[in-house]
């Protein structure tokens, strides 16, 4: 079934962000009809859902690939704050983790940056692009309704988990209600919850990672992350070095 947006602006809360959604039965990929739309001067909230992306993207260039009404693919049009900025990484992916609990009652993860995991498979991708000036588009995609057998090694699905077939329409609902909630808060309290919130959803501090540096593999335990979202790690000659999101190309459990 295609998505019903009256449905999902019956469930949005009002906040500081007001949520403009539109939608696409298919298109190339959510990120370039959102850019468009920022160059074009659309305000922060300007949301595209599509069913069907051709060529939706990952971090790093890969391709996201979802087969038609099984996901949630959306983009959206923000201005973080300056001090929210370099945590938007980390927010996104508890707004989307926060969100997928409280439509599904499923309990996800985050990997450093901004994966959201349930047993180590991934369940959702978040991508931030910077069309120029203040605006930055995030990028979501959720496997909702893929068949364990459709999915690509290393991934998940919320029917997958729960063995029921999801409506995209309240879970999208909630992931852009718990972002305008998570901008209230940035707003009246400042950010320094963003942190220790994302901390409490890992799954990976104090475990050892890897991950590529100017070619080279480093190997070290993750031990926590700075005030300002790098990651910390703890390399076996002692030394502790600072990562900062988008730097590395794979970070991976080692
Ligand atoms: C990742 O590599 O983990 C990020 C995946 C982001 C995928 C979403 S789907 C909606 C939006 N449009 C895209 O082309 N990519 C993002």
């Amino acid at each position: 079934m295609s998505l019903d947006l009256e449905r999902i602006r019956a469930l949005l809360v009002e906040g500081e962000v007001r949520w403009r959604l539109h939608y696409e039965p298919s298109c190339s990929s959510t990120q370039d009809l959102a850019r468009s739309a920022a160059i074009g001067g659309a305000d922060q909230g300007w949301t595209v859902i599509t069913d069907l992306q051709l060529e939706g993207r990952g971090r790093h260039g890969r391709p996201w690939i979802a087969p038609s009404e099984t996901a949630l693919l959306f983009s959206t049009i923000l201005l973080p704050p300056v001090d929210v900025l370099p945590l938007l990484p980390l927010l996104a992916a508890l707004s989307v983790a926060g969100g997928i609990e409280v439509a599904t009652g499923v309990v996800a993860h985050l990997k450093w940056p901004n994966d959201v995991l349930v047993n180590d498979h991934k369940l959702a991708g978040i991508l931030l692009e910077h069309p120029g000036g203040a605006a930055v588009i995030l990028g979501v995609g959720v496997n909702v309704n893929q068949p364990a057998a459709d999915l690509p090694s290393g991934a998940t699905s919320l029917l997958a988990l729960t063995g029921r077939s999801l409506d995209r329409e309240p879970l999208l609902a909630a992931i852009l209600n718990d972002l305008a909630n998570a901008y209230d808060r940035a707003d009246r309290e400042g950010v320094g919850w963003i942190v220790p919130g994302w901390r409490s959803r890992s799954s990976m501090l104090g475990k050892p990672v890897a991950f590529q540096r100017d070619g080279a593999t480093i190997r070290g335990v993750a031990e926590d992350l700075g005030a300002d979202g790098a990651l910390l790690v703890r390399l076996e000659d002692g030394r502790r070095v600072s990562v900062i999101a988008g730097e590395v190309e794979r970070l991976r459990p080692d």
